[in-house]
C-alpha cells in the first residue's frame, strides 16, 4: 500500500510526451546521422561508398582552387581524433570554427550555418559524438590558400530552440542550422559570399569531387527550372532516395543515405519550408 504514492507520482510524469521525449544523446544519434549529415564529410569513403567501421574517421579531400581540405578524424580517438578535447571546446569548433589551439576551421565545414545550431542540439551532437568509436587515423592538415577570416564572428552566447510546431520555420532551421542544404543549394554573390538574400536554394553552384563535377539543382518553387510541379511526395523522394520527379538517379555529393533516416515531420517540415521560398528563374540543366 505504500507503494501507492511513488506509483501515482511515476504515472503523472511518465506521460506519454514524457515517455516519447528524446533524451540529448538519442537526439544527437538522430541528428549527426540523418539531417547534419556529419559523415558525408567525416566518414572516409571508397568506391563502395562509406568504409565500413571508419564511422567518422576523416580523409575525405575536398579540392577547389582555393584550398584542399582535408576532413579531420573526429572519433573519440585521443592522438588522431578529438577524444582528448573537452564538450565545450567540441561545442566551440562546430558552432564557431574555433579549434582548442585557436585556429580558425575553414570551408566547407558550414560554420556560418552551425552558428545557427540551438544550445541544446548542439549539447545533443557533443553527447552523441562522445559516444563515436575510436579509430586512429591520421589525418594531414588541409592547405588554404585564400585568407580565412579571423572569426566567422562574434562569439555565440545563446540560441533558443525553434519550435517544432510552425512546420516552415523548423523547416528553415532544418534546411539552414542543422543541414546546410542552402549552402550547397544557393548561387554565390562574391567571392565566398552566398546569395541568401536573393537565389536562396535557386542552385547552380558547382562541386568538384571524386564524383567529378556535380551543380546543384535549383529546389526553390519555380514552375519551369526548379521544383514547382513536383508533389510533396517526389520531392522527399529526391532527398531521400536520390531519384528525380522523372524516375532518373540523383548524384552524389547530397547525403541521401544520411537523410533517408530523418522521420516523416521533419522531411514534411524541410518540404513546407521549400515551398516557402521565393521561386527564382534558374535553369540549372
Ligand atoms: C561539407 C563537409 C563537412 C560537414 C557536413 C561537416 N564537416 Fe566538420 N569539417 C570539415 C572539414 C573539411 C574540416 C577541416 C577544415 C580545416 O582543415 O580547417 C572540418 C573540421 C571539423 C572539426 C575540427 C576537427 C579538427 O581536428 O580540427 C570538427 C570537430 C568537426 N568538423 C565536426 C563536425 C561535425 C560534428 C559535423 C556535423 C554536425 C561536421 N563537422 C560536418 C567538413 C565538414
Ligand atoms: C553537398 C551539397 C548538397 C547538400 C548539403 C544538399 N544538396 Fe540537394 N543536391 C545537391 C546536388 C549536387 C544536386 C543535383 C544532383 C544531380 O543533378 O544529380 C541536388 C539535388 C537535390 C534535389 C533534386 C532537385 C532536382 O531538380 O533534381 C532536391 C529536391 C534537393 N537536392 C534538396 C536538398 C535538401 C532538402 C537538402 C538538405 C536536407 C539538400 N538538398 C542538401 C547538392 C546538395
Amino acid at each position: 500500500m505504500r507503494l501507492w504514492p511513488a506509483v501515482f507520482v511515476a504515472v503523472l510524469f511518465l506521460s506519454p510526451l514524457a515517455l516519447h521525449a528524446e533524451t540529448p544523446l538519442e537526439r544527437g544519434a538522430y541528428l549527426v546521422n540523418s539531417i547534419m549529415a556529419c559523415g558525408n564529410c567525416h566518414t572516409p569513403m571508397g568506391p563502395n561508398g562509406p568504409l565500413p567501421g571508419m564511422d567518422l574517421a576523416g580523409g575525405n579531400v575536398f579540392e577547389e582552387k582555393p584550398f584542399t581540405a582535408r576532413a579531420p578524424n573526429i572519433t573519440q580517438d585521443r592522438e588522431t581524433g578529438i577524444g582528448s578535447w573537452t564538450d565545450a571546446q567540441i561545442a566551440r569548433a562546430i558552432r564557431e570554427g574555433i579549434r582548442p589551439d585557436g585556429t580558425l576551421i575553414g570551408p566547407p565545414m558550414p560554420i556560418e550555418l552551425y552558428r545557427g545550431v540551438s544550445d541544446t542540439d548542439l549539447a545533443a551532437t557533443v553527447a552523441y559524438l562522445r559516444t563515436v568509436k575510436p579509430v586512429a587515423n591520421k589525418i594531414a592538415k588541409s592547405e588554404y590558400r585564400m585568407p580565412l577570416p579571423p572569426a566567422y564572428g562574434p562569439p555565440v552566447v545563446s540560441v533558443p530552440d525553434v519550435p517544432r510546431g510552425d512546420k516552415v520555420k523548423y523547416g528553415a532551421y532544418l534546411a539552414g542550422p542543422l543541414g546546410h542544404c542552402i549552402e550547397c543549394h544557393t548561387p554565390m554573390s562574391g567571392p565566398g559570399q552566398r546569395d541568401f538574400a536573393n537565389s536562396t536554394g535557386a542552385g547552380g553552384f558547382e562541386l568538384r569531387g571524386p564524383w567529378g563535377l556535380a551543380i546543384t539543382a535549383n529546389i526553390t518553387p519555380h514552375r519551369d527550372t526548379g521544383i514547382g510541379k513536383w508533389s510533396d511526395a517526389q520531392v522527399k523522394r529526391a532527398i531521400t532516395q536520390a531519384i528525380r520527379a522523372d524516375g532518373t538517379p540523383l548524384n552524389p555529393p547530397m547525403g541521401y543515405a544520411y537523410y533517408a533516416r530523418m522521420t516523416t515531420a521533419d522531411l514534411d517540415a524541410l518540404v513546407a519550408y521549400l515551398r516557402s521560398l521565393k521561386p527564382v528563374k534558374n535553369a540549372v540543366r
